[in-house]
């Protein structure tokens, strides 16, 4: 019959084996993004190559979200209700009209800050101090309140965005969220990170 004193040292020597077995998987996973990186494609996005996108693929009032330069990027196709929403909340807005130059491009300082209406694209951190906000499309819920029409409200201190990106007043957040060079390669293909050849 085994003693304590032996199967303690036989755990001991199943665990020293079992995190030899880690630190090897570790390594190999290591590895991987270092070899990777080797790959012409794949050092173009570490410098933040363009990221091309086929909106047609997100439904109406879906966002989706697609990594550009190390950053989530928004792309929101806005229903017809959406969009005839947006002016309403101008009253409450701290930008409304997006004359803050650096928060986008001259082709997206309109009411609807995007080069097509329907869909919006947009840097999707916080201009607060760089949290993720949450997507909170439907209209007036309970905990948004009876004015609110859709948008994004930041999870770490209350900051409040419609459904162009513009920033509520009073609230942490001072500038719209950034909308970023993009344009359209066709009638459905975006190219995030180029202003393209005619960038009006
Ligand atoms: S980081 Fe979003 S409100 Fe502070």
């Amino acid at each position: 019959m085994q003693n304590d004193n032996t199967v303690n040292k036989g755990r001991r020597r199943l665990l020293i084996a079992g995190t030899s077995v880690v630190g090897a998987a570790g390594a190999a996973a290591i590895a991987a993004p270092f070899l990777t990186s080797w790959s012409p494609s794949a050092r173009a996005l570490a410098a933040g190559a363009p990221v091309e996108m086929d909106v047609s693929k997100v439904e109406p009032g879906q966002q989706v979200r697609i990594i550009w330069r190390g950053k989530p990027v928004w792309v929101v196709n806005r229903t017809e209700e959406m969009l005839a929403n947006l002016p309403s909340n101008d009253p409450n807005l701290r930008d409304p009209a997006s004359t803050v130059a650096e928060q986008q491009p001259a082709y997206a300082q309109n009411p609807h800050r995007s080069r097509n209406p329907k869909y919006l694209v947009l840097v999707g951190i916080c201009t607060h101090l760089g949290c993720s906000p949450t997507y909170r499309p439907e209209v007036a819920p309970e905990d948004l309140g009876a004015e609110w029409k859709g948008g994004w409200y930041c999870p770490c201190h209350g900051s409040r965005f419609d459904l162009a990106g513009r920033v509520y007043k009073n609230v942490p957040a001072a500038t719209n969220l950034v909308v970023p060079p993009y344009f359209y390669k066709d009638d459905t293909t975006i190219l995030i990170g180029e202003d393209g050849p005619a960038a009006a």
